[in-house]
């Protein structure tokens, strides 16, 4: 057994997790009025209730003591310090310093790096300022209309997400295009839709050696070059974002049109970086700031709460019990807000990414359940999707419900009916529907004997089934900086108590080393060395047709 599982805070969870069986959720509110009062946390127009949760004050009393005995507190200090808490990669953790709106140094290698932080910020916005104002022109003199990102992963995903999610304070003049799958098709529809003298390309890669990004890059310039831009006119129109000035200078691109950032930031927590670009030229300079300084409530709010009033850690907390005292292997995240559309798929990334692992930081295997399986629809296309196996499928799965009080798009009726879809869901998983609600309903119906017993068994909801509700005033920047924050930082939360690198990603290695493998043996070479099935999918492709 793992020290963890073995541990007194770990064992105590275990045997309260078995004196727990058997007791509702539904008896816990029926004999607790209180619930909602205790188990609630709000600050700056945004609130998470945790009381649809399987936890009584003693429940959450044992994980905040197993926080403590994992030394959550020390290492969240560590990372905001800027130690070098990536031990695999032996690099500093600290997207919270590109959102550090109170100017306190933040040391690495004994070097403050806010100066480097302040000074790319401000060469960023002085750029969308020109883009934005129509001052940057493009070859033929016109003002840039089209903003493409060519990226992947952290480059693309939290861009993609956040751009879309602050939709109403886009610039008027200016449309975001996104570019990321290395299929041919994804960028040829992009290029289909846009002018090459009114578009500008950015080229974002931490590396600048990622395979797709490059390939799509390459595309991307060929394309402009092919439809009036010359070559010294890339670069009015190609723009990098990157950590790695000699592949940007290699790849083409003026460093002078190189916006920067550092190894300290991890792929998946960029959009506060430079990576953010595409966001700050749609919404501007002033609407990024305060979706950083959202972020930022959400780190002072992480770095100082009490463990037991901290947003991101009690959300960490509920997932490590429903994950190794329950066995619930996934984790549902509902937006019921259309401009969310893509928060799920960017927090899988952020997720799964970052505690997908099975060996802990001494590189022992562990012997208890990592990152959960994350997944989600905005509310309410979900409800008739997937829901139904929420409800009545055989598997625990934890929902967060996310929703705004009010809509940026107030029209008639639909706002309060989305909130009382999420509000009803929330209650529905708890409250559950038992043999005797359903027969009352049935025989309402007029059904009775035999053709009521058939029916009574697929009609009962078991109930009993967690949600987090996280309600915000409105889903502006400030808020949407704030939720992003409270989810990484949830993350980190659990990567500590797994005691796992929640910082490096080796998992992505493999396949991308195969497929460079692979890639010459479908132009031409053939199939090498393989399994049969793998050597015989080869042998299809280059074969042209299935059969
Ligand atoms: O998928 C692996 C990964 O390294 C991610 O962590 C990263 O966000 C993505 O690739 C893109 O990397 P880069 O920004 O270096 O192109």
């Amino acid at each position: 057994m793992s020290a963890l599982t073995q541990s007194p805070a770990w064992q105590a969870l275990a045997a309260h997790r078995s004196a727990l069986d058997g007791v509702s959720m539904r008896d816990m509110f029926a004999t607790d009025p209180g619930r909602f009062d205790r188990y609630r946390i709000a600050f700056d127009g945004m609130m998470l209730d945790y009381a649809k949760n399987r936890v009584t004050d003693e429940t959450l009393s044992l994980l905040v003591d197993l926080a403590y005995q994992q030394n959550l507190e020390e290492m969240r200090d560590a990372m905001f310090r800027g130690e070098r808490i990536n031990i695999t990669e032996d690099r500093a953790v600290l997207h919270v310093a590109l959102r550090n709106r109170v100017d306190r140094p933040i040391l690495v290698d004994g070097q403050d790096v806010m100066p480097g932080v302040h000074e790319v910020l401000a060469r960023m916005y002085a750029f969308c300022h020109k883009v934005r104002d129509g001052e940057w022109r493009g070859f033929d003199g016109q003002a840039i209309t089209d903003i493409v990102n060519i990226g992947i992963g952290g480059s693309d995903l939290g861009p993609v997400m956040v751009t879309q999610a602050l939709t109403p304070w886009h610039h008027p003049h200016l449309a975001a295009h996104f570019v990321s799958n290395v299929d041919g098709t994804h960028i040829a529809e992009v290029l289909k839709r846009v002018d090459p003298a009114t578009t500008l390309f950015i080229i974002a890669s931490k590396t600048f050696t990622t395979q797709e990004t490059l390939a799509n890059a390459l595309t991307a310039r060929d394309w402009f070059l092919a439809n009036g831009g010359s070559a010294d006119d890339v670069a009015k129109h190609f723009v990098a974002v990157s950590t790695n000035a000699t592949e940007v200078a290699k790849f083409g691109i003026d460093t002078d049109n190189m916006f920067g950032f550092w190894d300290w930031v991890g792929g998946r927590y960029s959009l506060w970086s430079s990576i953010g670009l595409p966001i700050a030229l749609m919404v501007g300079p002033e609407k990024f700031g305060e979706l950083l300084a959202g972020a930022h409530a959400m780190d002072e709010h992480f770095r100082t709460a009490p463990l037991a009033k901290n947003m991101p850690v009690i959300m960490g907390l509920l997932g490590v019990w429903y994950g190794n005292f329950f066995g619930a292997a996934a984790h549902a995240v509902l937006p019921y807000d259309q401009y969310l559309a893509r928060l799920p798929a960017y927090l899988q990334q952020l997720d799964m990414e970052s505690n997908g692992k099975s060996v802990d930081r001494q590189g022992n295997s562990v012997d208890y359940a990592t990152g959960p399986i994350i997944f989600g629809e905005p509310g309410t296309n979900g409800q008739h999707a997937f829901y139904q196996l929420i409800h009545q499928g055989t598997h625990l799965i934890p929902c967060d419900f996310i929703a705004p009080i009010n809509s940026q798009n107030p029209t008639g009726r639909h706002h309060a009916m989305l909130l009382s879809n999420t509000l009803a869901q929330t209650e529905a998983l708890m409250r559950g529907k038992n043999a005797d609600e359903v027969r009352a309903e049935l025989s309402k119906e007029g059904k009775s004997g035999a053709a009521l017993d058939a029916l009574l068994p697929h009609k009962i909801f078991t109930g009993n089934r967690p949600t987090n509700t996280i309600l915000v005033d409105q889903l502006d920047p400030y808020r949407l900086g704030m939720l992003v924050a409270l989810y990484e930082h949830k993350v980190f939360v659990q990567g500590i108590i797994w005691n796992i690198n929640s910082f490096d990603q080796w998992g992505v290695e493999l396949g991308k080393q195969l497929a460079k493998v692979i890639l010459p043996e479908l132009e031409g070479e053939g199939a090498k060395s393989h399994d049969s099935s793998t050597a015989g999918l080869i042998g299809v492709v280059n074969g042209g047709k299935v059969g």
